[in-house]
């Protein structure tokens, strides 16, 4: 068998990136990560996408592989953010009388990155492209998912959906290419730490294209990151449908910040009491040693946030700010929270714990706990057992 053939006519060239250590200079990369494109070989070419300039060589040899000795006639360009598009410059000069396929918003920032504005063909929504040879492409604006110009091409003849981030996740394509093809245990995990730090703020732009989709047939759904979906794209939609509805589902994440281990030991203490209390599942990260990336990663996938922080300088612990400043850039609209915090001689923590829950609007019935000093047992184990008892109240 043909392993990059998806479909009759439809081929994988990406390529796999192992090397790279921070997604956008931010985001680890456990598992590596996918630049994936395709070529369609019809009457005409067509090659959706490209892949991150550095793999430009390998991503030339998959496609002249592919190609046999023919020329790409278009190339799609759902989405201009450089994971896609850094290989543009160089296809041109390989294939000069290649069309570069985008809309308005598309072809101007191609321009502006690459100085290409001639041989371009301009789509508005709903247009179509036949390639001939039982291969046509129709155009569909996603904007926002991730970036405005984003869009996402279908293939009736095979009911295939070039997704371009849209229902992406990190992670490798070892040996297979398809669903049916990988091992996809820690693909899901990846999917939503994908979406938590990529896209997370674009949850009402991400439905609004699930419900544009959700009118076509789609058998097929070819992402530029992870692997081609066929057989799971019922639980793919369902992961991005409930992330996008910031739908979290029950269970805590308790993050703290911690300086010599006095509120960690309040952050144990809750957990535990939590636990007692039949609450779960619980997820306990220090925010000065945990992948930030999996704790958003978290937050998006449960319902209740507990977060915990020392008084520094009259301010929250920095690595608290951080997490909170990322929660608030994502605009979630709603989880259960409590706090607690420490402070020695002037506590501040507490309060801007609980200024910041107001102001996103979040579900905050508990009353926080706040130590002044040293961590005792007999001091602190009563009121963290009466928080834990608040949360499992308001979780029932
Ligand atoms: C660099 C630094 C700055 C601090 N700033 C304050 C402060 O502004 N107000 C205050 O009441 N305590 C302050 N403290 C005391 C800490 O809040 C206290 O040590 C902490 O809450 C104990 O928790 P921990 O053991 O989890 O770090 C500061 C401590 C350090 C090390
Ligand atoms: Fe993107
Ligand atoms: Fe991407």
């Amino acid at each position: 068998m043909n392993i990059s053939e998806i479909k009759p006519g439809i081929r994988y060239v990406g390529v796999n990136d192992r090397t790279t250590t921070r997604f956008e200079g931010l985001w680890s990369l456990p598992y590596g990560v996918s630049y994936n494109s395709y070529l369609l070989l019809g009457d005409k070419v067509a090659l959706m996408d490209t892949v991150e300039e550095s793999f430009g060589s390998r991503f030339l040899q998959n496609i002249e592989r592919e190609l046999d000795g023919r020329t790409i006639d278009y190339l799609i360009v759902n989405h201009m953010e450089p994971d896609h598009s850094s290989s543009v410059q160089m296809l041109r000069r390989v294939y000069p009388d290649m069309r570069i396929v985008g809309n308005a918003k598309t072809l101007q920032m191609l321009a502006g990155y690459y100085g290409i504005a001639d041989n371009t063909l301009e789509v508005k929504e709903g247009d179509t492209l036949d390639l001939g040879g039982g291969l046509s492409l129709a155009f569909y604006f996603a904007p926002m998912v991730h970036w405005p110009e984003v869009m996402v091409s279908y293939c009736p003849e095979h009911r295939t959906l070039f997704s371009a981030d849209a229902f992406g996740t990190f992670g490798t394509l070892d040996g297979g290419i398809t669903d049916s093809q990988v091992r996809l245990d820690h693909y899901w995990d990846e999917m939503r730490r994908y979406y938590a730090c990529i896209v997370g703020k674009y949850g009402v732009p991400v439905q609004k294209a699930l419900a544009k989709l959700g009118t076509l047939p789609i058998e097929t759904i070819c992402s530029t990151h992870g692997p081609v979906w066929q057989r799971e794209i019922p639980r793919v939609l369902d992961i991005y449908d409930r992330l996008s509805r910031y739908a979290g589902e029950r269970g805590v994440v308790l993050a703290y910040g911690s300086m010599y281990g006095n509120t960690e030991q309040l952050a144990d203490e809750i957990a535990r009491a939590l636990a007692a209390q039949g609450v779960g599942p619980i997820t306990v990260y220090n925010l000065s040693t945990a992948d930030i990336s999996h704790v958003l990663r978290d937050v998006f996938r449960y319902d209740t946030l507990i977060v915990g922080s020392p008084t520094y300088n009259g301010e929250l612990f920095p690595e608290v700010e951080g997490l909170l400043q990322k929660l608030a850039a994502r605009n979630i609209p709603q989880r259960n929270f409590a706090c607690f915090g420490s402070y020695t001689w002037a506590g501040a923590a507490v309060k801007k714990l609980q200024a910041f829950a107001e102001q996103m609007k979040w579900n905050t019935p508990c009353s926080a706990v706040e130590m002044k000093q040293g961590y005792s047992h007999a001091a602190c184990a009563e009121s963290c057992r009466r928080l834990a008892g608040e949360v499992a109240a308001m979780l029932k």
